[in-house]
């Protein structure tokens, strides 16, 4: 027999006593701009990084129009750290395009506007206009899956499980709180439907969740196993010059990392680099690389990133086309997490070793570019 279907009712009732006190509700009708601000940052962030970087951009973009007129670097520089920046992009085009013709209201019309797509559009429409659509992000296939005990592993369930969402939208008392229904999901699938040990003794659907009754809640969602990751190799360069600035240059506009700042490297391919061949790609030439003890590594969604470092130091300065000179400390706020693997990997070794602090393994040769 199946378990009767989950009532909202009482998701709704759990949500008004237990809701997560959280920046962007702060009990005010809900802005557009801050919704959007806040899923874009919560698809591949945690809650608890999000709600301190939530607060800054705010205070240095406090509405569309602000973002919208702001210089890349600058965004790029606000997002620095929290990774995957193709969403800062989205977030920069998206508001370029709401500035010139304002937030659309519903779902469908979010969904034109560049950069928004189906789950974004889905819960600004839920929660800043109170349209009867649920956003399924992780949380919310999570709940499904159990509550409706569906086995099929995911991607393949994604269709299904947002259909199945979509249906508790259809209840009365859903459709009455389209926005405070959306959260409730969130809210129920991070703190009571754990991926691990859901708390079931304490959640208001226990009644209703098939996968509950045949004790398997914590075997779903199944997944099908990703493949591996494969690794890909840099080498980079770490130059400082006699006043102490390190060199940087910005990324190309389109890819991975699109107009972020990094420290000089080669390409990242699936061959490690010889020394020799890597220093080919040195932004200056004639200098004495020191390469660093060990390897900075990063995980991408797509590979996983090892990285090499050469430090020198400049006994002078140089013009380097191409490059700037920056503050070590500017640098590091303005990069992404990435480089701060290799910045971490320098200041490791410098704390050991004076003559690195020092002369950065100084390049006592006149520089040629
Ligand atoms: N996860 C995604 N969106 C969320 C929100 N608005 N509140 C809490 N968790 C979320």
């Amino acid at each position: 027999m199946n378990p009767p279907l989950p009532q909202p009712q009482l998701l709704l009732a759990w949500y008004d006593r237990h809701r997560r006190v959280l920046p962007w509700r702060d009990g005010s009708r809900p802005d557009p701009y801050r919704v959007w601000l806040s899923e874009v940052m919560l698809q591949q962030t945690t809650v608890a990084a999000v709600g301190p970087r939530y607060t800054r951009f705010l205070a240095r973009f406090p509405d569309v129009d602000a973002l919208a007129g702001a210089e890349w670097a600058e965004v790029a520089e606000e997002w620095a750290g929290l990774g995957y920046y193709a969403r800062a992009r989205n977030l920069h085009a998206g508001a370029k395009a709401l500035a010139a013709q304002g937030f659309p209201r519903d779902a469908a019309g979010l969904r034109a506007i560049p950069g928004i797509g189906p789950y974004t559009a889905a819960a600004v429409a839920a929660i800043a206009f109170d349209e009867a659509v649920v956003p399924a992000d992780g949380n919310v296939e999570r709940v499904v899956a159990r509550i409706c005990r569906v086995e099929t592993p995911l991607p393949a369930a994604k269709k299904r499980l947002s259909e199945l969402a979509q249906g508790w939208m259809a209840a009365a008392a859903a459709r009455a709180r389209p926005g405070d229904f959306a959260q409730a999901l969130f809210d129920l699938g991070a703190t009571i439907c754990t991926p691990r040990s859901p708390a079931c003794a304490l959640c208001p659907w226990r009644g209703g969740c098939a996968a509950q009754a045949a004790g398997v809640q914590a075997e779903l969602p199944r997944k099908t196993p990703k493949a591996a990751r494969p690794t890909r190799h840099g080498t980079h360069f770490l130059l400082r010059d006699a006043r102490g600035l390190v060199l940087v240059r910005r990324r190309a506009e389109k890819g991975l990392l699109g107009g972020m700042l990094e420290i000089p490297g080669t390409p990242w391919r699936a061959e490690p680099w010889a020394e020799a061949e890597a220093l080919a790609h040195a932004p200056l030439s004639g200098l004495r690389w020191r390469r660093l003890d060990g390897e900075a590594r990063h995980g991408f969604t797509h590979f996983e990133l090892r990285m090499a470092l050469l430090a020198a130091r400049l006994p002078g300065t140089a013009e380097i086309p191409g490059h700037a000179w920056m503050d070590p400390a500017a640098a590091r706020t303005a990069m992404p997490s990435v480089m701060h693997r290799l910045l971490t990997l320098w200041d490791g070794a410098a704390g050991q070793d004076a003559a690195l602090r020092e002369t950065g393994g100084a390049g006592t040769q006149e520089p040629s570019q």
